[in-house]
């Protein structure tokens, strides 16, 4: 509900009380007052405060030294490293980020600061991002998103190249299609190393976008009802996700094809914690009481048999009439890319989340290279 009567624009931040988001052209309230000062000089963006707080916690973008931050000189390798209070930083950060993106596009917090991107696997939206991330504020990148055209095609090892790497880049962002490759370039790494997706393991990042994409279209995390629907066998963003919700108070549904199913040492690692969990035949039985649908595509790459792929491949579709029958204020998400599972159709829907996910993931990736490299 806007309280305001002026008109205010996406996400603009106002002095005193409720930021309206119309982003999602859906009416998304958070509480939260936001100051900036002192942030023209010549048309570049010298900030020398920022304050923001959401609902009544304050964070600070202080555009100086922060080495006391949580994610300071830190790795990023699986989300089990996260509490609660880091995600809230991280998302207070993320969505002064916004603000200033959608005010003056870039800016000079990571100037000087280089970014190696180190791809093993193909990549749009986590490479894209992160490149985007460090240029937006004032870094620089070595890309290497072919492998193929470096020294790993002539059997140079991972440490290798990471040793290598770091005495170019002040951070490597590293994707690779062994699980625990990430943890073992940080083992050898002097510099931070952000995993973006290592096999069947963990997409931390992609979840911590996942949540800030729940966050800032729904106004909060907790109370609301999860359906993953997909590929939750080899989907390496849903186990992250899972258990980055299970950090809230939350209700996870599962849909899955017999073969896809959720690993059953996720489901009792998070039955530990005690969070509600259930396993569904069908969407039929759970779309009614879903607040966010996350949908994944089949892993063609990581199927042994491509028969078993054959199989399941195709087996759920999101079309108009699904979302007929979802809630009016439902969130559809998905990782992206999408090969059928959601049809085109959809897209003109408001409750369609998954391009605006996308941009969310800049801001998020932009927060963890500050943090990470100091500056907030
Ligand atoms: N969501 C995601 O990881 O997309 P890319 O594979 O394009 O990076």
């Amino acid at each position: 509900m806007n309280r305001e009567s002026t008109p205010i624009r996406s996400n603009e931040f106002i002095r005193f009380g409720i930021t309206c988001d119309f982003h999602s052209r859906r009416l998304v309230v958070t509480l939260g007052v936001t100051k900036i000062r002192g942030f023209q000089n010549g048309g570049k963006m010298t900030p020398t405060l920022l304050t923001n707080t959401r609902n009544g916690r304050a964070t600070h973008l202080p555009f100086g030294e922060k080495r006391d931050g949580p994610l300071f000189n830190q790795s990023i390798l699986s989300v089990k490293q996260f509490s609660h209070d880091d995600l809230e930083t991280i998302f207070q950060v993320a969505d002064e980020m916004r603000m200033m993106v959608e005010r003056v596009g870039s800016f000079d917090l990571l100037k000087g600061k280089v970014l190696a991107v180190l791809f093993y696997e193909p990549s749009t939206r986590t490479s894209s991002s992160f490149i985007a991330a460090i240029q937006r504020l004032g870094g620089s990148i070595i890309p290497i998103n072919e492998v193929k055209y470096s020294s790993v095609a002539k059997g140079e090892s991972l440490p290798d190249t990471i040793r290598t790497l770091e005495a170019y880049a002040d951070v490597i962002v590293l994707r690779h299609p062994e699980t625990g490759a990430a943890a073992l370039a940080a083992k050898y790494a002097r510099k931070p190393i952000i995993n973006a997706g290592d096999g069947v393991g963990e997409h931390p990042t992609q979840a911590l976008l996942d949540l800030f994409t729940i966050l800032e279209e729904r106004g909060s995390i907790d109370g609301a009802t999860v359906t993953m629907l997909g590929d939750l066998k080899y989907g390496r963003t849903v186990h992250s996700l899972a258990r980055l919700l299970s950090l809230y108070n939350v209700k996870l549904n599962y849909v899955a094809p017999e073969l896809l199913r959720m690993p059953a040492e996720l489901v009792a690692e998070l039955d530990g914690r005690d969070v509600k969990q259930y396993q569904a035949e069908s969407l039929d039985q759970v779309l009614g009481d879903t607040d966010v649908l996350y949908v994944t595509r089949v892993q063609k790459e990581r199927f042994a048999n491509l028969d078993e792929y054959e199989a399941v491949k195709g087996s759920y579709v999101i079309t108009p009439e699904t979302m007929s029958r979802a809630k009016p204020n439902m969130v559809l998400m998905h990782p992206l890319p999408r090969v059928g599972e959601i049809s085109d159709q959809v897209d003109r829907d408001p409750r369609a989340a998954y391009f605006r996910q996308v941009e969310y993931g800049m801001y998020v990736r932009m927060a963890l290279l500050a943090m990470v490299l100091g500056k907030a």
